[in-house]
């Protein structure tokens, strides 16, 4: 039997994962730019968390969860998302208590869904996300927005377009209901099944829908903003006079509702008309969330973030210049049964002292042995026959100058230091 590995993943080799480090380098530099700290929550959570947190009407909920019974048959489900872990946890390790009201987290991990897999949508993917608790203010969420271009710009993502709305607070979102469903109701049963069981739970989810994307009832949709009561007007007034303060380019996109359910007010979506994500495609997106931690059992407390897809920051960074290879600092060539027992041990003492080292396992010739220190762009080679080991020495030769020397056993890391200058 061959195996491979289940559709929608995919195996990140070395030469890739090199490229990976480098895009989370750049994502924890701006992230303590912007003074924002790690969390790790689990890979898995109980199912109820995402059915509580991302809702029950969403696509996410309804059809792309992992979910399993463990042993004891409870329901578990690979998290697709982070927002309702962080929310979770911020809850149990009462971290609304902390002496800072505001709380800036961020965490980069692998997320589920079960998509049907294509360019940049995989069902194992990874996410980098931001979350801030504790602040209500528009302060804030343009804090957030301006992360996230900080993040677009740090990595040279071109033709970048941040479109935003606003679902409004709790009545304004009841009013816009009540229009929508007046709205689309004449027109229910053009739409496709999975609007017609939107349209009474959750009628905003119909604007998110890709099948019925072209409906003339979409276009002419009343707009979030013309149902909005005066407080929430009033947060995303602040957020646009913000934008425009700080000079950000924005679109108003009145049909962004985004696909997860617990959003209020600010929604955003960062937009690249990049040729190599397929024009139009959502590289990152957020918004607030003033309801979700009080709904996990936890003290009112607002919240806002937004999540970047790493595979699709992965495909922008791909034309940036290729990292080089970090070399090794020794490559150990034995030659010989006895020599290779002596090797070993020199290894040892060079990493010990902190030198990164390799040697050759395979009982090749010199001539393999040199291609390989070549490959691992080692800086030094260090040679050792009968002879040598009889002698308690070495022939160290550094691959820049070419120059070979003997050394013996206890000046090998002397030698190394001195040859790469840690004097
Ligand atoms: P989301 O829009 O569902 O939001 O996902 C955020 C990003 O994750 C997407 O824009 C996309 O780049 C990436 N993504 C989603 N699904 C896939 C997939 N199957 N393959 C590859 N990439 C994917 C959230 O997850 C929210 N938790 C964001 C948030 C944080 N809102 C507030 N705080």
């Amino acid at each position: 039997m061959k195996y491979s590995a289940p559709r929608g993943t995919v195996d990140i080799l070395p030469d890739s994962c090199e490229k990976w480090e480098k895009l989370e380098r750049i994502l924890r530099t701006v992230a303590s730019n912007y003074h924002v700290r790690e969390m790790r929550t689990p890979i898995f959570e109980h199912t109820e968390l995402f059915n509580r947190a991302v809702g029950d009407t969403s696509d996410v909920v309804t059809k792309e969860m992992y979910t399993f019974a463990d042993r004891k048959g409870r329901l578990m489900t690979l998290r697709p998302e982070g927002t309702a872990g962080i929310a979770r946890a911020y809850v149990e390790n009462k971290m609304y208590a902390l002496p800072e009201k505001l709380t800036k987290v961020f965490y980069m991990g692998p997320m589920f869904r079960y998509e049907r897999p294509q360019n940049g949508r995989q069902r194992q993917f990874h996410q980098f996300g931001v979350e801030m608790l504790g602040v209500e203010s528009p302060y804030v969420d343009v804090e957030c927005m301006m992360m996230a271009l900080t993040v677009v710009k740090a990595l040279g993502l071109k033709n970048v377009t941040l479109h935003l709305n606003t679902l409004g607070d709790a009545d304004s979102r009841d009013a816009y209901r009540a229009a929508l469903q007046d709205h689309f109701r004449p027109v229910l049963g053009e739409l496709c099944s999975d609007c017609q069981a939107r349209f009474d739970k959750n009628p905003l989810r119909i604007l998110d829908c890709k099948v019925d994307a072209h409906h003339p009832a979409m276009k002419s949709a009343p707009k979030t903003i013309d149902f909005l009561t005066d407080s929430a007007k009033a947060h995303f007034d602040k957020v646009c006079e913000l934008l425009d303060m700080l000079e950000v380019d924005y679109v108003i996109d009145t049909n962004l509702v985004r696909g997860l359910d617990y959003y209020s007010h600010t929604v955003f979506e960062i937009i690249s008309d990049d040729p190599k994500l397929g024009s139009g495609s959502t590289v990152g997106g957020g918004g607030r969330y003033n309801g979700l931690v009080e709904e996990l059992g936890g003290p009112a407390t607002p919240g806002v973030g937004f999540a970047f897809g790493m595979e699709r920051l992965m495909i922008a960074l791909e034309g940036a210049d290729e990292e080089e290879t970090a070399g090794i600092d020794a490559y150990v060539m034995p030659l010989g049964d006895e020599a290779k027992d002596v090797a070993m041990q020199i290894v040892a003492m060079l990493r010990a002292n902190g030198f990164a080292t390799d040697m050759d396992y395979a009982s090749r010739g010199l001539k393999g042995q040199f291609k390989s220190a070549d490959r691992f762009k080692a800086a030094y080679s260090i040679i050792l026959g009968e002879e040598e080991v009889q002698g308690e020495f070495v022939q160290m030769k550094n691959n820049r100058t070419k120059e070979q020397t003997k050394v013996a056993f206890e000046d090998i890391v002397k030698t190394l230091e001195k040859g790469l200058g840690l004097e």
